[in-house]
């Protein structure tokens, strides 16, 4: 299991973090209790981890970091825009480590393989956002993966050889979340100012997968509320709200 009091001497306090041996999905343990801004739940293993769209997470090793952050007080204008800002912290938060970057509208690549995956979910009481969980699946340690995913997938042990102490990137994740997020929600970050340091692909060709359609775009950034723009084959600019860039350009 992580080790709460290596995790609590690198956040500089303690209480904010539940380490647990094996849960169904930490976003599912993280909604579904009460806990103050900013906690943290992290398990070695996952039974049911989810990722976006409805896909799977693989959440089998105990040498990666499956984990999920408590966050309240945001306007529901402002979820689009948490979920690139996240991406850009992870990234942020490794950059010593690997030269991560971001995948529209979340994912971390590294060399055009998948780092890590965010999935937000949230609750609202009537129309008011009540509680966000920024659930992340970060491949720390582990050496392989699975046949389904090894074309597609990297961790930080692959791409650099070392082993990493989970407890301290976590930490520094969270740090890094808690220091920037008043900034963030108070709208002086400027998410699509950000992106050209943070995107993978700006202006380079992409595929967005939606509904079982693929369409061929050039990157072009991304709006004030987080969505993509992307020139389409004919040249013209368009607005793309949900959907997934595919893996199929990014080699
Ligand atoms: C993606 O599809 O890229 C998002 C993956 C998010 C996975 C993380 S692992 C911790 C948290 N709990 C879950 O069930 N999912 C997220």
């Amino acid at each position: 299991m992580l080790n709460v009091s290596a995790f609590d001497a690198y956040y500089g306090k303690s209480g904010k973090l539940i380490s647990l041996k094996e849960v169904d999905s930490t976003n599912t343990y993280a909604v579904k209790h009460e806990l103050p801004p900013f906690t943290c739940v992290v398990a070695e293993k996952q039974t049911a981890g989810r990722g976006r769209s409805g896909r799977q997470w693989h959440s089998n090793t105990d040498q990666n970091l499956y984990f999920s952050i408590v966050i309240d007080g945001l306007d529901a204008s402002m979820l689009l825009p948490l979920n690139i800002f996240a991406g850009y912290l992870l990234s942020d938060t490794l950059k010593d480590i690997v030269d991560a970057k971001v995948k529209w509208p979340n994912d971390m690549v590294v060399n055009g393989k998948k780092l890590a995956g965010i999935l937000m979910e949230t609750t609202f009481s009537g129309g008011t956002l009540e509680k966000v969980v920024l659930g992340i699946g970060l491949n720390v340690n582990c050496e392989s993966f699975d046949d389904e995913i090894k074309d597609i997938a990297t961790s930080l042990y692959i791409e650099t050889g070392q082993k990493f102490e989970r407890e301290k990137i976590l930490a520094s994740f969270v740090l890094n979340l808690e220091n920037s997020f008043e900034e963030f929600r108070s709208k002086r970050i400027e998410v699509e100012k950000l992106w050209s340091t943070y995107s993978a692909y700006l202006d380079k060709k992409i595929s967005i997968h939606k509904d079982g359609v693929k369409t061929i775009y050039t990157e072009k950034g991304i709006d004030t509320t987080g969505c993509l723009l992307a020139l389409d084959e004919s040249g013209s600019l368009q607005t793309i709200i949900t959907g997934d860039i595919g893996y199929d350009f990014c080699r």
